[in-house]
């Protein structure tokens, strides 16, 4: 077995990030102790009730479409800022359209090289370059809004927290339910003891993905579309040749290089209730069962059976978690506490087992709450949703601190990846020390906590 790979210092800070041709980009983060103290501290004022927000979007079609009509939908928000490796209408060209005033760019680095008057960037690419345009956002002082899963690797979820909190940026991750009523009536009820201490938790998504799975990389090359700029989409990933419906839009998700799979894709959402709820954290340990990997793709199904430590919601001192994706599965019947076996199950979603009673936590609809006499509980009190996009906008501005936030967001996300490291080795128990960052018992696994970037491209860690 090889040995891990040791772990970047967390100090370390590489002397260049980007490509020659971002000599300014280099400057502005050469001077970056400087340049990061003032914007930190301008925008981390208080704002004045009619002073505006200047924000930029990095990924303006697919996800990234709503997220800056999101955003920008605060009554105190400008748009000065878009970039889109894509030019057609669906990507830049939509956005450029409504926010005609805002400069148009194909590279985020240049974007971020003339960034002066921004202060939030939205960050709505495909997941593999998530951290590598957010951390130096952040380094410049930049709030940020950044899409679900928050990273590619754990690595990048830890340096994603840490980078927050040191330069003192605001930030969310867009794992939108949380703030839908669905999700926020069930952390309530969780907290209110409505079904008591919580024994075990199941999770899992039924639905069939439309994005590549467990297939090989297709062969030969296809020409580049004039308006897709490639070398830019692949950013630091290893360089491969552009194969149309393959990777760009959408479909990146099936891949490892790019995407983090079904349990990536939706674990941030369906997972995220649970956590709320639960205040757990990192895992101690975890055993995925799935089919042998093909070499580039993720699997088509997958359970992940996690152990959290417990905490005051939970009846035990360890919480086991369990995550299952498969077209059609939910969680063993046998297993799910007070729900009827009769009981129709959504397809996806989360199943709170408690002492007093289980929640069903649909994804997404309000949730439903079985008494110890399998009886569906009735009145249950409803809490009413917030706009996870303005509330971002707005704590920037000043405003209440947001509820995703990297402190929240980065462990979740860990969590997450974890699980995804866990399907690699299916059948092995992995433990996890989340102080050191170390899989302690298996030095392969532990390799896949970070990956190897592209030269020249590689993240600007804290
Ligand atoms: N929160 C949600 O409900 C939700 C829903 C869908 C997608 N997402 C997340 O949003 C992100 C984007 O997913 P998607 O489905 O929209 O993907 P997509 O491929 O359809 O769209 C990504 C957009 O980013 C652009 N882009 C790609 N690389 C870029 C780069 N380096 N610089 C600038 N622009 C770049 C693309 O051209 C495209 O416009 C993913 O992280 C995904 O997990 C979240």
């Amino acid at each position: 077995m090889p040995a891990p790979s040791p772990l970047p210092h967390l100090e370390w800070r590489p002397a260049v990030r980007h490509a020659k041709d971002r000599r300014s980009f280099l400057k502005s983060t050469t001077i970056a102790g400087t340049a990061i103290t003032l914007s930190a501290m301008q925008y981390s004022r208080v704002y004045g009730a009619n002073e505006r927000l200047q924000i930029a979007s990095v990924g303006t079609g697919g996800k990234g479409w709503s997220d800056l009509l999101g955003v920008a939908a605060s009554p105190n928000v400008d748009v000065v800022g878009l970039c889109d490796i894509d030019s057609s209408a669906k990507h830049l060209g939509q956005a450029a359209e409504k926010f005609s005033s805002a400069r148009q760019y194909d590279d985020w680095r240049r974007l971020l090289d003339e960034s002066g008057d921004v202060q939030g960037v939205l960050v709505s690419t495909p997941d593999f370059m998530h951290a590598p345009i957010s951390l130096p956002a952040m380094q410049l002082g930049k709030h940020v809004f950044c899409q679900k899963p928050l990273t590619h690797t754990v690595m990048e979820a830890r340096q994603m927290r840490k980078a927050a909190k040191k330069h003192g940026v605001v930030t969310q991750m867009c794992n939108q339910i949380q703030s839908h009523s669905a999700y926020r009536t069930a952390v309530h009820l969780i907290h209110e003891g409505m079904i008591g201490k919580v024994k075990e938790v199941h999770s899992w998504q039924g639905g069939q993905p439309s994005w590549p799975r467990h297939i090989p990389r297709p062969s030969g090359n296809d020409p580049v579309p004039s308006h897709v700029r490639w070398d830019l989409w692949q950013g630091v990933a290893m360089e491969r040749p552009y194969k149309i419906g393959m990777y760009h839009p959408f479909n990146w998700r099936g891949w490892q290089a790019y995407g983090t799979g079904q349990l990536g894709d939706f674990g941030c959402h369906i997972l995220d209730p649970v956590f709320k709820a639960l205040q757990i954290e990192s895992p101690t340990k975890l055993t995925a069962e799935a089919p042998e990997l093909m070499p580039e793709t993720w699997t088509d199904r997958s359970t992940v059976r996690y152990e959290f430590p417990g905490t005051k919601y939970t009846a035990e001192s360890t919480l086991p978690v369990t995550w299952y994706d498969a077209v059609g599965v939910s969680p063993p019947r046998e297993r799910l506490g007070h729900i009827p076996v009769d009981a129709k199950l959504p397809g996806a979603g989360s199943v709170l087992v408690g002492e007093k009673g289980s929640l069903v936590i649909p994804h997404v609809a309000m949730p439903q709450l079985y008494m110890a006499d399998q009886t569906l509980a009735e009145n249950l009190p409803v809490i009413s949703s917030v706009d996870h996009y303005t509330q971002w906008a707005d704590a920037c501005r000043g405003g209440a601190e947001t509820t995703s936030h990297f402190d929240y967001a980065g462990p979740l996300t860990e969590a997450v990846l974890l699980g995804t490291i866990g399907i690699r080795f299916p059948g092995q128990e992995l433990h996890w020390d989340t102080d050191s960052m170390q899989i302690t018992n298996h030095a392969e696994a532990q390799r896949w906590i970070t990956k190897p970037y592209r030269k020249g491209w590689e993240p600007a860690w804290v």
